[in-house]
């Protein structure tokens, strides 16, 4: 419907209530579109004034506290940063989802626990070394650089539930947890880049990624997961390499001389 000023559009959202529901359902939700109103805002509309329980996760409505992840029209990205519009003049309407391969504790919002756990294993905190500096501890604008803006990242998830190995394999270690790991072996004020290497490369590591790109357009931040896991690997088979021919000069030394 649509006049001069007003135009009321379809807003659908996907439901499920743990203790009523024996599977998720679609419901659908009528809108007025007002000037710069994001999904959010129409998530926020539809809760206060039609459906209270609607439920759904946010906190900044400014893209920088990721909590508002959900997949939207089919894609992974912030509903905070969604232009109600934008998607109504691209598919008729909005679908709202939420994010995939994750259990749904209610409505949009899902258990996030392996994700956490993922990003826990690679130790996202900066290790320094012994010989910290009293005074700052510098990086320089090349360093910085190198990094890609991976210190950007908000842990939205949006990457992390788009990946298609995620859904075969929750216990691979995930986009979101590599590019986390890529920042800290680049990070020249780390001292553990070699036990980070160690653990990104065993079996649930970057060997496991397949290249398909979810994650780079999925990210609402622009950030490359897939370029930050291939720089790992790359470190991770020169360390390999190295540690193998220690290993054999040193079989060599314990021979006895003949
Ligand atoms: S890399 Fe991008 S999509 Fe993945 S968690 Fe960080 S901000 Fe979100
Ligand atoms: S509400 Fe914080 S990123 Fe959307």
């Amino acid at each position: 419907m649509a006049n001069n000023n007003r135009r009321t559009v379809t807003v659908r959202i996907q439901r499920f209530n743990p203790d009523a529901d024996a599977k998720p359902h679609m419901q659908e939700y009528q809108v007025e579109l007002v000037q710069g109103m994001t999904v959010l805002d129409a998530l926020h509309e539809i809760k206060t004034h039609q459906d209270g329980g609607v439920t759904f996760r946010r906190s900044c409505r400014h893209a920088i506290c990721g909590s508002c992840a959900m997949n939207i029209n089919g894609r992974n990205t912030l509903a905070c940063k969604t232009p109600l519009k934008n998607e109504i003049d691209k598919h008729g309407r909005v679908t709202i989802r939420p994010l995939p391969y994750l259990p749904i504790i209610k409505d949009l919002v899902v258990d996030r626990t392996t994700f956490w756990e993922e990003y826990l294993r690679v130790k996202p905190w900066l290790i320094p070394p012994d010989d910290i500096p009293e005074k700052e501890f510098r990086m320089s604008p090349e360093e910085v650089h190198a990094l890609n803006n991976a210190e950007t990242c908000i842990m939205c998830g949006a990457c992390y539930s788009s990946c298609a190995v995620i859904g075969l394999n929750k216990k691979y270690i995930g986009p979101h947890a590599l590019l986390k790991a890529f920042m800290r072996v680049l990070d020249p004020r780390d001292a553990a880049p070699a036990e980070r290497l160690a653990e990104v490369s065993g079996a649930d590591g970057v060997y496991r990624c397949h290249t398909i790109f979810n994650c780079i357009d999925a990210c609402p931040k622009g950030l490359n997961p897939t370029q930050a896991i291939e720089t790992l690997r790359k470190l991770a088979q020169k360390r390999q390499k190295y540690e193998q021919a220690r290993r054999e000069r040193q079989k060599h030394l314990n021979e006895p001389i003949p």
